[in-house]
């Protein structure tokens, strides 16, 4: 088959048995099909390559097909794949154990899942059978994933309010508000929900203090503050967890994306001991899943905080995210009519444009010239860079360069139509 026919045959296919608008929506915006992917680059069936500046919203930490990650994987598929489930699970021991080690203090135990929706809905749940209470506090814009109860507790209506009514008792309050959000933590409540960036809301930083003051509140009503690392987690934004940047711990973290090296997927929910021992002391099999904790998948996810160490990820999202925010930065500088705003933390960063329809035209500018970046789930405003952290100076440069020359053709075609 050639390169124009395997690409009729997918989006077809797409269009007759997967979701022909998303379909319809990306071959508008020129996606391809991935054919290969390695490092910082994926390719197409046409033989193009792209730098991978979405990252797969933050899954390839360590870029594609890391070869310590396959190495593990396929260690692993060398003695047994699933677990049987009636056995002890060594590499899940051994993940939670090099887990606890990594993450901020209390956080000691690992429930073992396939996704971040799973990781957010454990914590709900394990909030709720902890401290015998229903009410949630989430805030505005945050992402949390879209199975029902993580639905819920998402700051976005348009993926809500189709689905009404949804799990009572959640509220929402503004993100980065320490005082609004401390005066709606009460007696009632449960949990308060978090990111310590929003990712899908647009790349947005709290100031300094607001996780601090989530945490003292949470402390002084009993109420859980969980920590939504699922986007941030595993150095995307310089340390292994990005509430270290306030210093705190919550009481219960969902991990996802990254843990599982790009390779496997894999979620974790940690939690403290106090949490785990309410909902499982009466009954050990209170919260399970068929797959989760799997041989391979942990495998995979002990390999990746391996490789995180030994690569030292931690420092070069730190440097590599200095470079390219600040590229990012003086490129927005040329178009004060297009860009507000280019922010982040380690390689986590969003450009905001003044207008909704301008992140589409350079998705697709970029395109062209090789560079794979897009805009948030819930903020089309915000063009995020969530590349793998092993990229490298010469890399970085390109995405500057290529998302100035996409930003400069896109005024072009504006100013055209005007
Ligand atoms: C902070 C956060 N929580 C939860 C999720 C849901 O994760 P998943 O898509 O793996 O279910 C996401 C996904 O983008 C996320 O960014």
């Amino acid at each position: 088959m050639d390169a124009d026919a395997l690409f009729a045959d997918v989006v077809d296919k797409y269009s007759d048995h997967i979701n022909p608008y998303l379909g319809r929506l990306m071959a508008f915006a020129g996606f391809g099909v991935e054919m290969r992917s390695e490092g910082c680059y994926i390719w197409d069936h046409e033989g193009r390559q792209f730098l991978d500046c979405l990252g797969g919203y933050g899954t390839f930490a360590l870029g594609h097909r890391h070869p310590k990650i396959i190495e593990a994987v396929k260690n692993q598929l060398d003695s047994f794949g699933l677990s049987g489930k009636a056995f002890f699970n060594k590499q899940a021991a051994d993940l939670a154990d090099k887990l606890a080690e990594i993450a901020p203090p209390g956080l000691e135990y690992s429930f073992f899942c396939n996704s971040g929706t799973e990781a957010v809905e454990a914590a709900l749940k394990f909030a709720k059978g902890a401290t015998k209470r229903s009410k949630i506090i989430s805030t505005d814009g945050s992402y949390h994933g879209k199975t029902l109860g993580a639905l819920a507790t998402i700051g976005r209506d348009k993926y809500r309010t189709a689905f009404e009514p949804l799990m009572p008792g959640v509220s929402l309050v503004p993100f980065g508000d320490a005082e609004a959000g401390v005066a709606a933590i009460d007696g009632d409540t449960a949990a308060f929900i978090v990111e310590p960036v929003q990712g899908e809301g647009g790349i947005n930083l709290p100031p300094d203090g607001y996780l601090k003051a989530l945490r003292e509140a949470c402390t002084r009503h009993g109420a859980m503050l969980i920590v939504d690392e699922v986007q941030t987690g595993m150095a995307r934004t310089g340390p292994w967890f990005a509430s270290e940047h306030d210093g705190i711990s919550g009481d219960l973290m969902p991990l996802a994306k990254a843990i599982g090296g790009g390779i496997m997927p894999l979620g974790v929910m940690m939690g403290t001991k106090d949490a785990f021992d309410a909902l499982y002391e009466k009954n050990p099999l209170a919260h399970t899943s068929t797959f989760g904790g799997n041989s391979v998948a942990c495998a995979a996810g002990l390999a990746t905080l391996q490789v995180i160490e030994e690569e030292g990820l931690r420092q070069r999202s730190v440097t590599m995210g200095n470079r390219l925010l600040k590229g990012l930065q003086e490129a927005s500088k040329n178009f004060p009519d297009l860009i507000t705003e280019a922010r982040g933390r380690g390689l986590m960063i969003g450009v905001e444009f003044a207008m909704d329809e301008v992140g589409e035209l350079v998705v697709a500018q970029q395109l062209k010239r090789g560079l794979v970046a897009a805009y948030t789930l819930g903020n089309p405003r915000i063009m995020r860079f969530e590349p793998p952290l092993v990229i490298d100076e010469n890399q970085v440069d390109f995405a500057v360069d290529m998302f100035y020359e996409s930003v400069q053709e896109t005024s072009e075609i504006l100013a055209a139509l005007v």
